[in-house]
């Protein structure tokens, strides 16, 4: 696969940092994941307009003409690149403060940021999504800019860690009682018949398919709140289900062992991922 660091399109093996950039040294850096069906983007637009405002956040000047247009050519020309013109494919893009000496504060400005850009293929999960997916509940233990997409996931490894060696797929993160998100994921439950998730604040990420998703809820007659779920109401919760860019709407159907309503995949978040796969540049739906 050919990666792109820097300006030049390089063989992943040959696409080499320095010990001194940022990213590895501090976390000091942001990224994006966009999804290409069939070779065009996915809510593209959106996605680069919330990496405007992580560089914004981060204080992080991006190198001259890196718009989204040049975003757009830059996916594009990996996408084809990499002979991923058809099918499900993935684009990363993370662009850290740069290689420098190491200092807690800013290197001097004339450090060049890092941009790296990759490709891959990618297989929606409609396995998981058929049967529904489990969840581990978790303290939230992330600063107060979880609403940057910052490469400093520490607190998210260790939740989803925690996840899969519980044997769930998920980590349902919670702080000050309250269900925030997931640990890659955003978190949406229907309670007395209304679809409820966190308030798009600081503690969470504003997720491009919570966003999307919202909308179609608004199309479909479905009331959408966006209130904070205490974690004891989960138990009332009649569905639960994720949103993210690689999971689309992926249903929750237990939740630390309990089942979660019927304890199948429930309709509204069927409704919800039909609605968000029609949208989609292709058909990807099973
Ligand atoms: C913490 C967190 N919340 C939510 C999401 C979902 O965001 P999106 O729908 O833009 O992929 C992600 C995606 O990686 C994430 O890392």
């Amino acid at each position: 696969m050919r990666v792109f660091l820097n300006g030049e399109l390089v063989e992943r093996e040959q696409a080499l940092v320095p010990v001194d950039d940022r990213g590895f040294l501090f976390g000091d850096g942001v990224y994006e994941v966009v999804r290409a069906v069939d070779g065009s983007l996915y809510e593209a637009e959106r996605h680069w307009r919330r990496l405007a405002r992580s560089l914004d956040g981060t204080e992080i000047t991006p190198p001259a003409g890196l718009d989204a247009a040049a975003l757009d050519a830059l996916a594009q020309q990996l996408l084809d690149e990499n002979g991923l013109a058809a099918g499900d494919a993935l684009v990363y893009l993370q662009i850290t403060r740069g290689a420098a000496p190491r200092t807690h504060h800013f290197p001097p400005a004339t450090t060049r940021p890092t941009v790296f850009a990759s490709a891959g293929p990618f297989s929606p999960p409609h396995a998981l999504r058929a049967r529904g997916a489990s969840a581990i509940t978790h303290p939230d233990l992330r600063w107060a800019r979880c609403d940057l997409k910052t490469v400093n996931l520490l607190p998210n490894v260790l939740a989803k860690q925690h996840a899969v060696a519980a044997g769930a797929d998920e980590a349902v993160l919670v702080r000050d009682g309250m269900v925030t998100e997931g640990s890659s994921t955003n978190v949406f439950a229907v309670i007395a018949g209304e679809l409820r998730t966190h308030p798009a604040s600081n503690h969470i990420l504003p997720g491009v398919t919570r966003d999307v998703v919202i909308e179609l809820a608004g199309q479909l007659g479905v009331p959408v709140r966006e209130l904070p779920v205490p974690v004891e109401e989960l138990r009332e919760a009649t569905e639960l289900f994720l949103t993210s860019t690689t999971n689309d709407v992926m249903p929750v159907v237990r939740v630390d062992g309990r089942p979660v309503g019927s304890g199948e995949p429930g309709p509204v978040a069927g409704r919800l991922y039909a609605a968000l796969a029609e949208r989609m540049p292709a058909r990807t739906a099973v």
